[in-house]
């Protein structure tokens, strides 16, 4: 299984660099990442250059041993998959049909899913019911289901996520991040999710980087990454982790962190 490197990136809009010189551990298949960090800290932007999105100004993205940083989009597409944080598009579609869409977009000889796969994903879903629905009929929560089964289907061997759990109730939240770890590990993908609920991603996340105004403050095991420390420099705020009675981490936040006065994401960088 080959690991997604990524190696002195930078991206700019315009004359604005956003990602600076950025260096990560290799992320690897077969675990779940978290992409951490506050408001406007490059997230969003490094995931669409990951996926080949925006053009980078300077630095490497490899998967395994081949170069993706020049790669075509259509070369490109064929191993990674990106669900960008707004909902899809509400085209006048059936759910069902969408996600087959989706599967026939990526098909390649050696997977071609067909229609029992796409029942059987939804089923897992938890949105059977809603195969016969149209797109555009659906709640803002059910359409992010929708986005991650046409992601999904693509069994792609990257699998960018950027919040896709900001709809969805606590139930599906825990529910989506189960199923990814199962996919995850079954099928060796290497998955990056952009989460903003450190509770979710200590509990649910394997390995995590921490972005602060476009370069990385740490990355390492969640539970590493996850501290008072880093806490307090990139979302200023005083937090405590401590143990539940179940023996998992859990993050409580007692009160800004005074000495920042603003929000840490508000400072020009
Ligand atoms: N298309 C764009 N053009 C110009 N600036 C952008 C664009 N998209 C994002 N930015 C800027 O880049 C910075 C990082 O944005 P983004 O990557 O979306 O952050 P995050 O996802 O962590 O909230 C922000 O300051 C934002 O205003
Ligand atoms: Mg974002």
């Amino acid at each position: 299984m080959s690991a997604l490197s990524v190696d002195d990136l930078s991206v700019a809009y315009g004359r604005r660099r956003i990602i600076d010189g950025l260096t990560a551990q290799p992320i690897e298949a077969g675990r779940v990442t978290a992409l951490l960090g506050p408001n406007g800290s490059g997230k969003s932007t490094l995931l669409k250059a990951l996926a080949g999105l925006v053009r980078t100004v300077s630095g490497n993205i490899r998967l395994g041993t081949q170069d993706l940083t020049h790669a075509s989009f259509a070369e490109r597409a064929r191993h990674v998959v990106y669900l960008p944080q707004s909902l899809p598009a509400s085209v006048h579609l059936r759910v069902f049909e969408s996600v087959l869409v989706a599967a026939h977009a990526q098909a390649q000889a050696t997977h071609r899913p067909d229609l029992d796969a796409v029942e059987a994903l939804l089923e897992r879903l938890g949105i059977a019911h809603l195969a016969s629905a149209y797109l555009d009929q659906l709640s803002g929560g059910q359409k992010q289901l929708v986005g991650l089964a046409q992601a999904l289907i693509r069994r792609p061997r990257v699998l960018l996520l950027d919040e896709p759990l900001s709809a969805l109730d606590l139930n599906y939240q825990f529910h989506v991040m189960d199923l990814l770890h199962q996919e995850t590990q079954a099928h060796g993908l290497i998955t990056v999710i952009v989460l903003h609920d450190i509770n979710i991603a200590l509990r649910h996340t394997d390995h995590a980087l921490m972005l602060h105004q476009g370069k990385l403050l740490t990355d390492g095991p969640s539970a590493d990454v996850i501290s008072s420390e880093t806490l307090r420099t990139v979302y200023g705020v005083q937090a405590r982790v401590e143990r539940c009675s179940h023996g998992f981490p859990h993050v409580m936040i007692d009160a800004l962190d005074t000495a920042h006065g603003s929000h840490p994401g508000s400072q020009s960088s």
